[in-house]
């Protein structure tokens, strides 16, 4: 059995939407073998935290985990860096020197940014992954380690390999067991838990009192895209702090921090018009049908009226949200049920009863797909759902193969 709480709190990871359940289900299900990992998703999404997550769930959670960041070591002396040199195995190796393979001997090695690797370089990491064995530079005396390889890029390696950047012999190696750190905007519902934990922290720490966010300063952080993901939110939240020192965080003052120029402050329907366009054209629709949903409840309430049913029957609290009953006397074509159908319902009423929710839901992702020309990016907004739930929904509806088909 997989302790999912027992994972999120070795490596403080936050979040409960699925999206992180499912990447702690996977962490747990490979931390404690000694199988390569290769772990992607966009820049500040979590990949370091996915790192420590497993090497602190793995049987070597005693021993060291080395971080090398790939791109931050010059291509000349990487090999030296990780495999370590023979005393004057070249210019200014005055003396021998230990690599990171050698060092983490029995714990974990993280190769952060592992698509900056030169392929010399990735040719000896392949045969560490494959035998344990490395050379040191300058040196014939072959070298055996026993090390648990994690990498990390947010680069597409599969790209990298097409151009010639990277063996494709790593790849496979590498990519067979991959967790994906999930960008922020597939799990938005998790942001209050982020902003709660690095609010309290910053504030605590800066001795500055924290009164919390406003729900119209969350509603519109919910609809911000994230690009650099959870790094990006910490810093907003942290500023956010500073710049409005000891008060309640407001939706001005994040559209503000965030440069979003145009902003409606409305409490119920925040359109932002920053968000692209799709967004928007969406937020513009629901307000447009919920005006429309008005104005036939204040239709309808008239025509009740006038038949003698009392206006305050029916009176709806908020005219946007609420939708009176049918009264029972009003079923034959052409009289206010008719109406209400054409008007409010998106399904007609013959085929209630005979269409299931399955069928529905296949039939709204295929047409939208349809619409969005196979874009699943843009799809998965439109529904209002992550790009990893369609992709689960398009392969249990086997759309995939009927787009292929098509
Ligand atoms: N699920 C999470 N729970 C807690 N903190 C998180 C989570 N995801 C990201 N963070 C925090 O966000 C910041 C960025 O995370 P991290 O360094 O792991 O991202 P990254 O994917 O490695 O980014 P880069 O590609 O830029 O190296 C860190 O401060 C990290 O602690
Ligand atoms: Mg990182």
């Amino acid at each position: 059995m997989i302790d999912i709480d027992k994972i999120r709190r070795s490596a403080d990871i936050i979040g409960e939407s699925v999206e992180i359940q499912e990447m702690i289900a996977l962490i747990g299900q490979v931390a404690n073998t000694d199988i390569s990992v290769l772990i992607t998703g966009e820049s500040g999404s979590g990949k370091e935290v996915v790192a420590k997550a497993i090497h602190k769930n793995s049987r070597r959670k005693f021993e060291k985990m080395i971080t090398v960041n790939c791109a931050a070591i010059p291509a000349g002396i990487i090999e030296s860096e990780l495999f370590g040199h023979k005393k004057g195995s070249f210019t200014g190796a005055s003396d021998a020197r230990a690599g990171y393979f050698e060092a983490a001997h029995k714990g974990t090695i993280f190769l952060d940014e592992i698509g900056e690797l030169p392929l010399e370089t990735q040719a000896k990491l392949l045969r560490v992954i494959e035998q344990g064995e490395f050379m040191k530079v300058g040196d014939t005396n072959i070298m055996k380690t026993d090390v648990r390889i994690i990498a990390a890029t947010n680069r597409e390696l599969a790209e990298e390999v097409k151009k010639g950047n990277f063996r494709q012999d790593l790849y496979f190696r590498l990519k067979t067991i991959n967790i994906e750190a999930v960008p922020l905007r597939d799990h938005i519902n998790d942001i209050h838990l982020f902003i709660e934990r690095f609010g309290l922290l910053f504030t605590a720490k800066n001795d500055i009192p924290f009164k919390g966010f406003s729900s119209e300063a969350l509603t519109v952080m919910k609809r911000y895209a994230w690009p650099g993901n959870v790094r990006e939110l910490k810093n907003v939240v942290e500023s956010l702090l500073v710049m409005n020192r000891g008060e309640r965080i407001t939706d001005v003052m994040v559209a503000k921090q965030l440069k979003l120029d145009t902003f409606q402050a409305s409490p119920n329907l925040p359109v932002l018009v920053d968000a692209d366009a799709d967004k928007v054209e969406r937020e513009l629709i629901l307000k447009q049908l919920l005006f429309l949903r008005q104005d036939v409840n204040e239709i309808k309430q008239m025509m009740m009226g006038s038949r003698g049913v009392s206006v305050n029957e029916v009176q709806p609290s908020n005219p946007a949200l609420f939708l009176p009953p049918v009264p029972s006397t009003s079923n034959a074509p052409g009289t206010l049920a008719h109406l209400e159908d054409g008007a409010l319902h998106a399904i007609q009423d013959d085929v209630i009863g005979e269409i299931t929710m399955s069928e529905l839901e296949q039939e709204m992702i295929e047409r939208a797909l349809e619409k969005f020309r196979g874009n699943r990016r843009k799809t998965a907004r439109a529904l209002d759902i992550s790009e990893r739930t369609l992709y689960r929904k398009i392969n249990d509806y086997g759309i995939q193969k009927k787009i292929k088909e098509s």
